[in-house]
């Protein structure tokens, strides 16, 4: 007798246990409230714990194996047994403080189950899993126990052996750029050794997003290829032997999988967020999503420079340009690169000379902040760490008071180097190197996120440690890189025009972007030109989400296209609603929002490389109203590969809740539209 009977919610995890053939009886099963998603655990012959995946009854993951590998001990894998499972439910909602859904529904049962081994160390090991309808998490808990007391982690033995094969988007792992790869289109059963999130389409068209949630005093997971279609996780290193160290009790983030009929249906899901803890960080107010102008394009391009001399960027009077500009187009932020002291020399990789609270002497930090107060204008400032993360933790102090005290609501921070380099010096002088996604790294960012909340600070990482959903515990953590974003624009190797609707699909699963977008200009350095329409740039502003979005082009730039400019100007960056109206991994998608406090509605549509018609409903608009349609659409002739890339038409329709819209897009192309609310009846 196993012990599925001591729980109570079971009757349906019971027919999906019977379906199983290969194995002794399944010892542990559960499926989601509405009954969707199902797992099951058994234990082999051997002792091997084993979990399987059903969706409405379909094979989503067969048998896959779970267990650890360990440096200085015996791996837990072989010879456990079964102990006792418990089960419970929950459900309610809550507010996010800012976001895309400003109501989220937290609805999963959860089963946990107890194993030991049944001779030798007898570690016991507990697997937690939180069945939701669109997917499921699981995590391994560990109590405190006398023969686990440091549990010095070689790697995990997580597999996810998909039932099928399927089509995969992913990018390497572990190579020396970090996240900032092009994603790779293959067969699931073709996967190298992939970063998080991979996004697999399955062969009978079910989408699943592979990724972890809440990544807290761990190591990120990268998954490698195993036998066909079975992804193994690998651990990212750390600087010792072990990859993760874990004393006491101790659990791993939540292997995550969003399982879903469509890719819209990835995208709508709210898992990642779900299986976070909530705000840690009380009161959010003095947070304001918004917009922010910078000093930093021209950089990027090579026209001016971060460190000190002739082509400085940072100087008084540029920045002065800069917080005009923002100012006259209602911009509240102005990001401003290479203000501090530290870049003159060899920073890449070295950050050590960098000071975050002692400004050249071309950028007066006192008076700046003065000049922009009088405008409604703050600084961001950027903390570009080049790698030396200890040495930025010594600073975090002062720096964040300098910040504070300048009036800066947000700072930028960097961690330019490759992977592997950066710098950790421990009390006692020790130096090691350390991954951008190691466990160091991982408390690294929480210690940024809890130095800067004491001084009202928020920020947003480049050359990050991937998203998780930790932007609902710690809610300063506003927004992060984490991909190829624009400045590849300003570079020669261009990002292609599927570029965003495969980051859509997979990066943009971690959480907010600061993708960087808005250069209407559409030349990068040397004037070479950037693969994208005009109309493409304003519609990645509604489906490339960030809290603060930066206008990344020149002042100049934006003085030549003034109506396409309207739409930036006029674009929020916090909802309360969010929805995909239609899209396919790698080639297009339409996303609608709703403002905080607006009756408007926004669209975004991005294609890839081909013209492409959308016909999208407008039933998400609200009934009995009449909305005028600001349309900012590629031009007939518009193309991301010619001259033609400017051509762009802007024109207002009257609609209403209903009507159908046919979205023209451009090779390369997009469209933006404003729904400007006209009230009942009108
Ligand atoms: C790379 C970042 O992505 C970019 O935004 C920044 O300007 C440079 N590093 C310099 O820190
Ligand atoms: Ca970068």
């Amino acid at each position: 007798m196993n012990a599925i009977t001591m729980v109570g919610r079971i009757g349906a995890a019971m027919a999906l246990v019977a379906a199983i053939p290969a194995y002794a009886e399944p010892v542990a099963g559960l499926a989601s409230p509405g009954n969707v998603v199902a797992v099951s655990v058994d234990v082999d012959g051997d002792g091997r714990v084993l979990y399987e995946v059903k969706r409405n009854g379909k094979p989503i993951i067969t048998p896959s194996r779970l267990g650890f590998l360990f440096t200085d001990a015996r791996k837990i894998e072989r010879g456990l047994k079964f102990v006792s499972q418990s089960a419970r439910d929950e459900d309610g909602n809550w507010t996010q403080p800012w976001g895309e859904w400003q109501s989220i529904r937290n609805h999963f049962r959860e089963l946990r189950v107890r194993f030991q081994e049944s001779s030798g160390l007898m570690r016991q090991m507990d697997v937690v899993f939180r069945l939701y309808d669109d997917g499921v998490g699981f995590r391994y808990e560990f109590p405190d126990q006398p023969n686990l007391k440091q549990a010095n982690i070689a790697d995990e033995l997580t597999e996810f052996a998909f039932a099928q094969d399927g089509t995969a988007w992913w990018k390497p792992a572990f190579l020396w750029n970090r996240e900032e790869y092009l994603y790779n289109k293959t067969p699931l059963s073709a996967v190298g050794t992939a970063d998080t999130p991979v996004t697999i389409k399955l062969a009978d068209g079910t989408h699943v997003a592979l990724h972890e949630a809440a990544l807290v005093d761990y190591s990120g997971m990268a998954v490698s290829r195993g036998e066909g279609t079975t992804l193994r996780a690998t651990l990212t290193p750390g600087a010792g032997k072990p990859k993760v160290t874990k004393t006491g009790a101790w659990f791993t983030p939540w292997r995550t999988l969003i399982i879903a009929d469509n890719a819209a249906g990835l995208y709508m899901s709210h898992l990642m967020l779900n299986l976070n803890e909530p705000n840690k960080l009380g009161d959010m107010s003095w947070f304001k999503p918004g917009k922010f102008a910078g000093v930093w394009w021209n950089m990027i391009k090579g026209n001016w420079s971060w460190a000190r001399g002739p082509k400085h960027g940072a100087t008084n009077e540029n920045v002065k340009k800069y917080i005009d500009f923002a100012a006259a187009s209602g911009i509240h932020d102005v990001l401003v690169e290479g203000w501090n002291v530290g870049w003159d020399g060899d920073w890449f990789g070295n950050g050590n000379d960098m000071d975050f609270a002692q400004p050249t002497a071309d950028f007066d930090a006192n008076m700046l902040a003065a000049y922009g107060k009088k405008k409604g204008v703050r600084l961001i400032g950027h903390h570009e760490t080049g790698g030396a993360a200890s040495h930025y933790e010594d600073q975090f102090d002062k720096a964040f008071k300098f910040a504070a005290d300048h009036g800066e609501m947000v700072v930028k921070t960097g961690y330019v180097t490759d992977a592997a380099q950066i710098e950790r010096v421990d009390a006692d002088g020790t130096k090691l190197r350390e991954w951008h996604e190691g466990q160091w790294m991982s408390n690294h960012f929480i210690r940024v996120a809890l130095a800067a909340a004491k001084y009202h600070v928020a920020f947003d990482s480049h050359e990050p440690i991937k998203g998780t959903g930790l932007h609902r515990t710690y809610p300063n953590w506003v927004a992060r890189e984490g991909s190829r974003g624009m400045e590849y624009n300003a570079w020669s190797a261009k990002n292609p025009p599927d570029h965003e609707a495969n980051l859509i699909f997979t990066r943009m699963l971690e959480g907010p972007m600061d993708f960087t977008p808005g250069v209407l200009s559409l030349t990068g350095s040397d004037d070479s030109p950037i693969l994208s329409t005009i109309a493409k740039q304003l519609a990645l502003y509604v489906v490339l989400y960030s809290p603060v979005v930066m206008a990344a082009d020149t002042p100049e730039n934006y003085a030549k296209y003034p109506a396409a400019f309207q739409f930036i100007k006029d674009v929020p960056t916090d909802w309360v609603d969010t929805r995909m109206l239609n899209g396919e991994v790698g080639d297009y998608a339409t996303i609608v929002r709703r403002p905080r406090g607006s009756d408007d509605w926004f669209l975004g549509a991005v294609g890839d490389e081909d013209a492409r018609k959308l016909d999208v409903k407008l039933d998400f608009l609200d009934p009995g109203k009449t909305y005028t349609a600001q349309i900012y659409r590629d031009g007939d002739d518009a193309t991301y590969a010619t001259d033609k890339r400017h051509s762009i038409v802007i024109e207002t329709r009257k609609v209403k809740q209903g009507d159908t819209l046919t979205l023209a897009l451009a090779p390369g192309g997009g469209q933006a539209i404003r729904f400007v609310a006209k009230g009942k009846g009108q």
